[in-house]
């Protein structure tokens, strides 16, 4: 067995066993389920992605980013096969990654490529490590975790067989590049289970939670729609802020200028990612990393739209350029707030199940009882 199916099985096992457990005591518990990793998952900003290697880690799979002399992206399993050391630590020679104890290097596909100090009569050996493939899409960098036949030779399933009959692609987040887009990013990093996140994101009635920020209220579930791979939840709610007017921008900064108001307020959990938007105006995406049974990273990204100002789209696309990298971060104050208090309730409800598992909470809100549902379907997805 290689080192690189060991690192699978190692980290299917941690999740098969929780579930092997849920199923003996009756019941499919949805806290113990692992994500379904034939997906494509936006393991890190492409800008954390450097001259040097990056560290990043999803449902116990260590790996290392790397960005070549090509400026081209990849993935390898983050354990140098020499003394199980991890090549995050190394540096990027070419195309390779070169290992920081004995400089080995390892090629984008994982083979050994180079040992510095090879006798005459010795060859390279043929240790080998799992790669991951790769996109960079979008201001973030993809890793497909899963297996990889069903990237290369998607499988079709009969009731979506047009959809599925091309290859899995990354979630599309054309506000990133989009100049009428104004995005901040947050980073969510929480010791919970990815269930508790996607469902604090899916129940719009916990606005009361964030009244101290005036994001969102009145919120009621109107339509919910499920289907093998999404959960689409249209709620309607009031807005405190409306982008139609130049300085419209200011009412991030200032309390007296939001005036509350009704919008429709959309929030999809597009499996592995939610994407939801508040009118017309705001727009926020979470792309999920979880990364163990009690361990969720996310990214958040927030966009403001400027589609209101039309004079603004006349003007050169330079200045355009200028006023949209100039504005980005502009919520990041109201954004990691946000997260700040969804963070602590999550990790409230984490420790209070693993305290009491059996215990189970009051859950009125149907949009979490079809995300439950959701989780548990894409678990029997899941890479063997
Ligand atoms: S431990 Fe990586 S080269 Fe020796
Ligand atoms: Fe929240």
């Amino acid at each position: 067995m290689t080192a690189a199916s060991d690192t699978i099985t190692n980290a299917t096992a941690v999740a098969i066993e929780a579930q092997r457990e849920s199923t003996a005591q009756g019941r499919q518990d949805v806290r113990n389920l692992p994500p379904n990793l034939n997906h494509w998952y936006a393991l890190a900003r492409s800008s954390a992605v450097g001259d040097t290697p990056l560290a990043v880690e999803i449902w116990g799979m260590a790996i290392a980013l790397y960005r070549d002399d090509q400026n081209q992206v990849h993935a390898l399993e983050d354990r140098c096969p020499h003394r199980q050391v991890k090549l995050s630590h190394g540096a990027v020679v070419g195309q390779n990654l070169e290992c920081a104890y004995h400089a080995w290097q390892f090629d984008a596909q994982g083979n050994c490529a180079e040992v510095p100090y090879l006798e005459a009569n010795q060859k390279l050996p043929s240790c080998k490590i799992r790669s991951y493939p790769v996109r960079e899409q979008d201001g973030f960098i993809w890793v497909w975790p899963g297996d990889r036949a069903l990237l290369d030779a998607p499988v079709e399933i009969p009731e979506n067989a047009q959809a599925n009959a091309k290859a899995p692609v990354p979630l599309a987040i054309p506000e990133w590049d989009h100049l009428n887009y104004i995005a901040t990013v947050s980073t969510i990093d929480c010791e919970a289970h990815f269930s508790f996140l996607i469902e604090n994101l899916m129940d719009m009635y916990h606005g009361h939670l964030h009244r101290g920020f005036q994001a969102w209220a009145s919120a009621s579930l109107e339509t919910l729609e499920e289907t093998p791979d999404k959960v689409d939840a249209l709620y309607t709610a009031e807005s405190y802020y409306k982008i139609d007017k130049i300085w419209s921008i200011s009412q991030l900064f200032f309390p007296a200028l939001r005036q509350l108001h009704p919008e429709p307020l959309r929030v999809t959990y597009a499996y592995p990612n939610w994407t939801s938007s508040l009118g017309d105006d705001f727009r926020i995406i979470c792309l999920f990393v979880p990364i163990s049974p009690t361990h969720t990273r996310a990214h958040l990204i927030h966009f403001v739209s400027l589609n209101a100002f039309w004079r603004l789209h006349k003007l050169p696309l330079r200045f355009r350029r200028f006023i949209k990298d100039s504005l980005f971060g502009a919520a990041q104050k109201m954004l990691d707030g946000l997260v700040g208090e969804d963070v602590v309730m999550l990790e409230e409800e984490q420790a209070a199940y693993l305290g009491q598992p059996d215990r189970r909470p009051y859950e009125l809100n149907r949009a979490c009882l079809a995300v439950q549902r959701l989780i548990a379907n894409q678990a029997t997805q899941t890479a063997p």
